[in-house]
């Protein structure tokens, strides 16, 4: 039996024809971001599927094939300041609108020990926030121009922490340097950024008609934190049965997203957090999810924080 709910998007919302209109998902070609993306083209838009692995994004693709809208993928690691950059500049050379950006690629590092990219960040943060970062940044003229239009960032339940313990961002220590390193805890904090950012970016968009969010997509049984040692592995498939009834279908995580991007009144809630149904919340009173819900944790709703973080994100992405 189902210990489960699922907040379900409204079915008007799924129904809205969304032809000549253009969304980028980030990390379209699996999970969570590939039912998002679906769902889109299903609805008549054309999706950029922005994807690190190019030839995943287009064997994924091959499952639209009979859907009325369409696609092109192209090549982003959001992990390479350069790459972002060269993805943006493709975007750009090649379209002149855009509704909707899906931040929605993400990752945790499955070594407990730090690993940097080439730009010098830590990766975790480097692939779930400051890539998005700059994406959304170069992107900010186009989708002002195209008004209304969205901006979904999806974070994670993990950002709440516990009562105990609320994860916020070292702006003074992002590389680990004065602390010792956690992968799950460098995985929250680029959680709390996510959702800090979409809390900046509604206070510097007030009026120009760009709604932004951050999310919490629910605990999708996706690719995600797979690639771990080989005892996480077993530890995993041992609790497979116990973990299905619990946890999401990539559909049903994609409910979020959806809603972010397609339901009228969520321009009214612009820069809050929305989230799926979730056991895993360590605050009871947050499991019924919402769209929106109060983050639990005072870091995330603290513009103050937000506006630092900007501040030193631009300097570091190279943007001040
Ligand atoms: N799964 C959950 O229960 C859960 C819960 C809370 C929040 N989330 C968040 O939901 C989002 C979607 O995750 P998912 O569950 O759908 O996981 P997934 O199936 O692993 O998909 C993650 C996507 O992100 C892409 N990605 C990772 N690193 C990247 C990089 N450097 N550049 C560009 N793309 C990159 C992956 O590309 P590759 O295929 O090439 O690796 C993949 O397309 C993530 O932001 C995750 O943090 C997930």
């Amino acid at each position: 039996m189902s210990h489960k709910h699922v907040i379900w998007c409204d079915e008007k919302d799924l129904a809205k024809d969304l032809s000549g209109k253009t969304y980028i998902v980030t990390g379209a070609n699996s999970g969570v971001g590939l039912e998002t993306t679906r769902q889109l083209i299903k609805q008549g838009a054309h999706v950029v599927m922005a994807c690190r692995r190019v030839e995943a994004g287009e064997e994924a693709a091959e499952s639209f094939s009979g859907l009325s809208g369409s696609h092109e993928v192209m090549k982003c690691d959001l992990a390479d300041l350069q790459s972002v950059k060269s993805f943006v500049d493709t975007f750009l050379g090649s379209h002149s609108r855009l509704d909707g950006l899906m931040c929605n690629a993400g990752m945790v590092n499955m070594e407990n020990k730090p690993s940097f990219t080439k730009d010098g960040f830590e990766i975790t943060m480097a692939a779930s926030f400051f890539g998005h970062f700059l994406m959304v940044e170069l992107l900010l003229e186009v989708l002002k121009n195209s008004a209304p239009s969205r901006i979904g960032i999806l974070s994670s339940v993990v950002h709440a922490g516990s009562p105990k313990s609320r994860p916020y961002v070292h702006l003074d220590d992002l590389n680990y340097q004065n602390r010792p390193y956690n992968n799950f805890d460098a995985y929250g904090e680029a959680k709390v950024a996510n959702v800090q950012y979409a809390l900046e970016l509604a206070h510097r968009l007030q009026g120009t008609g760009v709604t932004t969010a951050s999310i919490h997509p629910g605990w999708a049984r996706s690719n995600f934190g797979k690639g771990g040692n080989m005892l996480m592995q077993a530890v995993m498939t041992l609790a497979r049965p116990i973990t299905h009834s619990i946890s999401n279908s990539n559909w049903e995580s994609a409910q979020t997203s959806l809603h972010v991007l397609l339901a009228d009144d969520v321009p009214q809630y612009s820069g809050e957090y929305f989230s799926q149904h979730s056991v895993l919340y360590r605050d009871k009173e947050c499991r019924e999810g919402g769209w929106p819900m109060k983050s639990p944790n005072p870091h995330a709703q603290n513009l103050e924080e937000s506006l630092q973080l900007v501040e030193k994100a631009r300097k570091l992405v190279g943007l001040a």
